[in-house]
């Protein structure tokens, strides 16, 4: 069984002390594609991995969703304005869509049709959004010296909110659309 599907569900906030905005979220990035590459390398008959690891997919992608949408989205409308090279809506729509596949895994088990093909395109939509996150957003927000401890500080706090919900309810708050505002 692959070993990063025993690690705890969604990892506790408290990494992220001290860590500023972008520090914060590209951490949660690498720990995303970690899941992925995990799911990737696990043998086909392996469906306990399998099921393990979407669902830490699913919590994971969940609260770093809401923490963007709610925090860092709108302090980048604010800081950035219109800004020619950033869409802040795409990135709202890739949001949507990844929340979309992370519902289907509510009712997708190991082993059923069409639960590996899911995953896959799951996984390539985030690492399509982490990689123009990480090459445009980031970068910029950077560039414009806002203050991004402040903000980490936010998100931080409030993805602790998150994991506590999402534990005290067994992980059923995953792909509940009510926990987030969604397209701008
Ligand atoms: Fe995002
Ligand atoms: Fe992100």
């Amino acid at each position: 069984m692959n070993e990063a599907a025993h690690k705890p569900a969604v990892a506790p906030a408290a990494r992220n002390s001290g860590a500023d905005a972008i520090e914060l979220l590209t951490s949660d990035h690498r720990a995303v594609e970690k899941l992925f590459d995990a799911f990737e390398k696990t043998g086909d008959d392996d469906l306990e991995a399998k099921g393990a690891l979407a669902q830490r997919a699913c919590e994971e992608l969940t609260v770093h969703s809401i923490i963007e949408e709610e925090i860092l989205y709108p302090a980048a409308h604010k800081a950035l304005g219109k800004h020619d090279a950033i869409d802040l809506n795409e990135a709202f729509v890739e949001h949507y869509l990844v929340k979309t596949l992370v519902e289907k895994f509510e009712s997708l088990k190991p082993g059923d049709k069409g639960f590996d093909a899911s995953f896959k395109v799951m996984s390539d939509l985030v690492r399509h959004h982490i990689e123009e996150e990480e090459s445009e957003l980031f970068p910029e927000l950077r560039r414009r010296g806002i203050n991004l401890v402040a903000l980490g500080d936010k998100l931080g706090a409030r993805k602790a909110q998150l994991v506590k919900k999402l534990e005290r309810a067994g992980s059923k708050l995953v792909g509940d659309r009510s926990l987030s505002f969604g397209p701008a």
